[in-house]
């Protein structure tokens, strides 16, 4: 029998004190036991070797009556044995039911400073009598945004089966709100708040991909917490398949944060030396949710293949033509986008053989000769003599029981128990861990990429994975297959340099922190109704920075909520995140045309301020406005997006604030964009021009004019010293 508590007498000499960024995580390697974060948040200043020692003694918790014989330990991947009866962090067995619980003793430990100022901690723990390794990697960014994984090992002839794998960190109670997302097709990351209570709170999803309800972001913060006050807890589970996030809050007075895949029966079955890794379960800080989104933006920018900030501005066809294909028409549109100032042309669905509606065709990536019989050069060609970019659109996971395809391999579609998942958008997913399925639909987009000289693909995925096992053995596949996704898009921008994806799903339902390794822009919605997108934009702009965000102008009247809005509406909320168009522009007059240009110019003048700066907002205290700007790291620029989203109670309507200016320096504020819109019912003094303090904008704020509902305009700060 092992005692966890025999050798308790040797003090750890441990300790990892990791500072970046003014956040801190204090981290207590236990010879007993698994790392443990004593701390993480605000920053606690330089601490020699001796205070961290007398640091982590001090901490120690007391033990209470009837509880074990050692002080509670809250690892990374929190162990039973160690007193934690919250959510265990492993939970595994062999079959028979040996070694389910573990008692990892750390054999390596190497902390490492990489060249972009990252400090890395790997800890290596074995459990020799069960057989089992357990690795853990901890990152903390200049950005201040931490990570956390974990990867297990079976080091015995007999299989390790794991049916979960998580790793927490510590919040402190008094971060007792939590806010996380919900939502649907065309709602995505809808916020939800509530209170924390001892128990978990959990966000479990099971549906192969990231989902348009996913959690996206788990914020636990002091009760009220705003948009720049109170402390806040966040984590972010980096996982397009299945996964679960959670706050678990237990009687002993601790509440950890934390998360992993969701892992389907049987998923995972660890042969001898087989490991299995975790998803990067991300970590940030801060005090308000645009510094907790900051940490997330400046981690992003940072990667060396961010792209850049000339986003070029896109014209996607969907919701122009549809399934509706006719070389003229696409041609003329083409022209039309050109001369608005479109740099990249996307032909959406129904390109290829036999996809003349969503019925039928899905897998079939060869360009359907009755529709372009000579191939889509011709418009390709067009698109290229305007210098725009050709983008097209690709389902590669997917494919309807109505295609060549699944005629010629129905051994490649995902089912169960001899049986096919029912339909969802009439199709069937591919198993793209089967070696032939995944070649082939490599090299058919491969072919066409080459042959067209396509820069862009639009990477859609319209169901979820249900009964998504092996077709061979039935057994689940889900994780299996996202992994598998991951290294197709990645084979496929090897071998095409600077070819971007786009990730799609639904609209907005594959957003997340693992697809960005292998994309440069998520599509938030098929909603693009802008009052809808004043919320989505926002909100998935908690994780994700506005240059990644694909968000357009669409028709007058929103294909997917009925309701009309005016041009300066759709276009200053679109143009806050990657601006495009997704609009039959053919059929708009002449007015309208030389505004859509206008904001386009106004796009393109200010995208390195807009995808440079700190995404800033403001809530006033009058739920029927959003104000959204962008603030230059200089702080010698701004531009805000003031919109009304409903009928104000009050009359006239309050003072909204500009946050995140420099408050000792001058401001010329101006009003950018199409002229003032019609709607507006009153004036306001300054909205022709005013210089003002920061202090000023920022702590009292300016009159919003009289407005209608559903409007909205765009103003410009500029430092005038
Ligand atoms: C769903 C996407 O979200 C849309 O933008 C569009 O590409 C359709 N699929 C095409 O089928």
């Amino acid at each position: 029998m092992r005692n966890p508590s025999g050798d308790r007498a040797t003090r750890s000499d441990s300790i990892m004190y990791l500072r970046n960024g003014g956040v801190a995580l204090l981290i207590d390697i236990d010879p007993n036991g698994m790392p443990e974060v004593l701390h993480w948040g605000a920053d606690l200043g330089p601490l020699d070797d001796a205070a961290l020692a007398d640091v982590v003694a001090a901490l120690e918790r007391p033990r209470p009556n009837n509880t074990l014989e050692i002080p509670l330990r809250v690892s990374v991947v929190p162990e039973p044995h160690a007193g934690w009866l919250g959510r265990p962090g492993l939970a595994g067995a062999r079959e028979g039911g040996d070694d389910w619980s573990p008692l990892f003793r750390p054999e390596r430990i190497t902390r490492q400073q990489l060249a972009d100022g990252t400090v890395t901690v790997t800890v290596v723990a074995g459990d020799e009598p069960g057989g089992l390794r357990l690795e853990i990697d901890l990152e903390l960014a200049p950005s201040g945004l931490a990570r956390m994984r974990a990867r297990l090992t079976n080091a015995r002839d007999a299989p390790y089966a794991v049916e979960e794998l998580s790793v927490v960190a510590p919040t402190p109670l008094r971060a007792s709100e939590v806010l996380d997302f919900a939502g649907r097709w065309a709602k995505e990351r809808h916020p939800q708040r509530g209170t924390l209570n001892v128990g978990t709170h959990l966000r479990e999803n099971r549906r192969g991909r990231t989902g348009a309800d996913a959690a996206h972001l788990m914020c636990v913060g002091e009760p009220g917490f705003g948009f720049q006050t109170g402390e806040i807890w966040a984590t972010h589970v980096a996982f397009s398949g299945n996964h679960r996030s959670f706050a678990d809050r237990v009687t002993a007075g601790v509440q950890v944060l934390g998360g992993g895949e969701l892992l389907l029966p049987g998923e995972v079955r660890l042969a001898r030396d087989e490991s299995y890794e975790t998803p990067w379960v991300y970590l940030a800080y801060g005090v308000g949710l645009d510094a907790v989104a900051h940490r997330f933006h400046r981690w992003l920018r940072a990667r060396p293949h961010h792209p850049s900030a000339e986003r070029p501005v896109t014209l996607n066809v969907w919701e122009a033509v549809y399934f509706d294909h006719t070389l003229s028409r696409l041609v003329d549109l083409a022209d039309r986008a050109h001369a608005v100032g479109v740099e990249r042309f996307v032909l959406d669905d129904g390109w290829f053989t036999n996809r003349r509606d969503d019925t039928a065709g899905l897998g079939d990536w060869v360009v359907d000769e009755r529709v372009w019989p000579e191939g889509l050069a011709p418009l390709v060609d067009r698109v290229g003599q305007h210098g725009m970019q050709f983008g097209l659109w690709f389902e590669p996971e997917m494919v309807n029981p109505d295609s060549d395809l699944a005629r010629r391999h129905p051994e490649w579609i995902m089912g169960t128990s001899g049986r096919l998942p029912v339909l969802s958008r009439h199709q069937l997913v591919l198993d793209l861990t089967i070696a032939d399925a995944y070649a082939h639909v490599r090299d058919s987009i491969a072919a066409l990429v080459a042959r067209y000289g396509i820069r862009y693909l639009k990477w859609d995925h319209n169901r979820d994975l249900t009964d998504a096992g092996h077709p061979a053995s039935g057994r689940a596949a889900v994780s299996a297959q996202t992994r598998a996704v991951s290294r197709l898009m990645d084979e496929l921008r090897t071998r095409f340099p600077g070819l971007e994806i786009e990730s799609c799903s639904s609209g907005g339902a594959r957003v997340d922190l693992a697809i960005l390794e292998h994309t440069d822009r998520v599509w938030a919605s098929d909603c693009i109704d802008p009052l809808e997108r004043q919320e989505i934009d926002s909100w998935t702009a908690q994780l994700i920075p506005p240059e990644l965000i694909g968000s357009h102008i669409g028709a007058p009247r929103s294909h997917t909520t009925g309701r009309t809005h005016p041009l300066a509406f759709r276009a200053a909320t679109a143009m806050f995140g990657h601006l495009g168009i997704e609009w039959d522009i053919s059929s708009i007059s002449d007015d309208e045309r030389h505004a859509l240009g206008e904001w386009i110019a106004l796009y393109r003048r200010h995208r390195s301020l807009l995808f440079g700066g700190d995404v800033m907002r403001s809530a006033d205290g009058d739920d029927s406005i959003r104000v959204r700007g962008v603030v230059s790291p200089t702080r010698d620029e701004a531009l805000y997006c003031l919109a009304t989203v409903s009928a104000s109670p009050y009359a006239p309507r309050t003072r909204v604030r500009f946050p995140g200016l420099e408050a000792a320096r001058r401001y010329r504020v101006a009003v950018v964009g199409e002229p003032l819109p019609e709607q507006w019912t009153g004036d306001a003094a300054w909205v022709d021009g005013v210089t003002l303090p920061g202090s000023v904008l920022g702590v009292v704020g300016l009159p919003i004019p009289e407005m209608q509902p559903e409007q909205a305009f765009v103003v410009h700060l500029a430092a005038a010293d």
